[in-house]
């Protein structure tokens, strides 16, 4: 990446592994070598492909295609088979394998027009998303709110395999892994004015409801977006933090991190600045 600063994070399982009812079963210290900035993880005994959190809601997706839902510091099954799914200010939307878009809506999973292999309910009431070609497409306020299952799409240049969206604007990588930030997206103008080629590259980012944007790199590597301010929308420098094991998956809401191992194990992690 463009900065190679020193180690922010070293992670060691905890000396005793922690038992805890439920979810917990290894308590991971992580010590920020930065006096600043602690991380403290728990491992889950649940496996997951695919988390968002969002809004104060977290969602995931089995390996078998399965939804749950992180509530009462468990995780519960809902009903429905999907490969993605989000939550965020635009509520609960997921893709299943047919690539059918499906909206969370009065406790049932709601058909929605359109084909997409990933979408992001990151932005504010409006929606991103990605199809198999890697074609971007969002949904504007009035359509994700509509409660209507026909919604006109609207299509943005460029070609991403996934795209987030949060306050301050929407992130997505392409096929070759480079970064792109696409400014003053909103809920009426959800395709934004432009598009800007971020330095660095990311296999997948995402952005938090707070507007704190995190990524994983081919490496498996964790980073974190510095400097992110209204004025500086896309921040200045990519931030690695150091654990000693690779990640495919990272999303951040509310203090907490929640990463993906390539095995599925799931870690949350308290971030406390
Ligand atoms: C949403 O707004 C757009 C642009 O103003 C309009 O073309 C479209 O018909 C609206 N959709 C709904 C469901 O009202
Ligand atoms: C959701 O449920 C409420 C109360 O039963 C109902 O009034 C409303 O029409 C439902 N909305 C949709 C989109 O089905």
């Amino acid at each position: 990446m463009e900065q190679s600063l020193p180690s922010l994070y070293s992670c060691q399982p905890a000396p005793s592994p922690a038992k805890m009812f439920f979810a917990v079963n290894l308590l991971l210290l992580c010590a920020g070598i930065s006096a600043s900035t602690n991380l403290q993880c728990t491992l889950m005994s649940m496996k997951l492909k695919q988390i968002d959190a969002g809004a104060g809601e977290v969602y995931g997706v089995t390996s078998n295609d399965d939804v749950y839902r992180w509530v009462d510091n468990h995780w519960k099954n809902i009903p429905g088979k999907l490969i993605h799914v989000s939550a965020g200010p635009a509520g609960v939307w997921g893709v299943n394998k047919e690539k059918h878009i499906y909206k969370r809506q009065n406790n049932t999973w709601m058909s929605v027009s359109g084909l997409l292999k990933q979408v992001d309910a990151g932005g504010d009431k409006f929606l991103g998303g990605v199809n198999t070609q890697d074609n971007v497409y969002c949904l504007r306020q009035n359509d994700t709110v509509s409660g209507s299952s026909s919604v006109t799409w609207t299509p943005l240049k460029g070609s991403l395999k996934y795209y987030s969206c949060g306050p301050l604007g929407c992130w997505g990588v392409n096929s070759d892994d480079d970064i792109y930030f696409r400014h003053n997206v909103n809920p009426t103008t959800c395709q934004g004015t432009q598009q800007q080629q971020i330095k660095g590259s990311l296999e997948m980012v995402e952005v938090g409801t707070d507007g704190s944007v995190y990524g994983v790199d081919s490496a498996g590597h964790v980073y974190r977006r510095i400097g992110i301010n209204d004025k500086n929308p896309i921040g200045t420098y990519w931030t690695r933090l150091d654990f000693s094991f690779a990640f495919k998956h990272v999303t951040y809401d509310r203090g907490y991190l929640w990463l993906i191992t390539p095995n599925e194990n799931i870690l949350r992690c308290s971030v406390s600045a």
